[in-house]
């Protein structure tokens, strides 16, 4: 946030807008006003040393290379035991799967690689969908995109499952 005489900014909230927006708001109000703010130091531009930051950075982005090889070496073989609500991931010659079982018994098969940077994506059994450990983006078994920051759904292709097949 930065105070140049008559324009006050607020930006980068990432996903989380609906919260820090409305706070910043409410310290935008204060600037305005020119009354103290319990926000000040939460948003000032200095709040942070660059040390900090970029241990944080290097912390995040090693989390992100190990979820990505972490599941590139996983592999599972058990479709036929699948019961209904559960997915399983496999491995095929041309990448790694995604297959779950419906509640009428269909299997839905999709590429579990992340469209966003390339993690591999891991089932989410409480919410039935196939979630990024990298940066959060969320999928339905279907491959349509629930949340971001992915834009585009799961390789469409092969998304489908006779259902006497396995
Ligand atoms: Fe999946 Fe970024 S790689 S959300």
């Amino acid at each position: 946030m930065q105070k140049d005489d008559q324009i006050f900014v607020a930006t980068g909230f990432k996903k989380w807008g609906m919260t820090t927006a409305t706070m910043a708001a409410l310290l935008l109000k204060d600037l305005i006003l020119e009354r103290e703010s319990p926000y000040t130091l939460l948003f000032h531009p200095k709040r942070q040393r660059v040390v900090p930051q970029l241990k944080n950075l290097i912390r995040y982005n090693a989390k992100t290379a190990f979820e990505l090889i972490k599941g590139k070496l996983k592999s599972v073989d058990e479709i036929g035991r699948l019961l209904p609500g559960e997915a399983i991931t496999v491995k095929t010659e041309d990448g790694k799967y995604g297959i779950y079982k419906d509640n009428q018994n269909e299997l839905w098969m999709v590429d579990i690689t992340c469209p966003h940077l390339g993690c591999e994506l891991s089932f989410n059994r409480a919410e039935q969908t196939w979630d990024c450990p990298c940066h959060g983006s969320r999928f339905k078994v279907t491959g349509e995109v629930v949340s971001g920051p992915a834009h585009c759904s799961l390789k469409p292709t092969k998304n489908h499952i006779h259902p006497n097949l396995f």
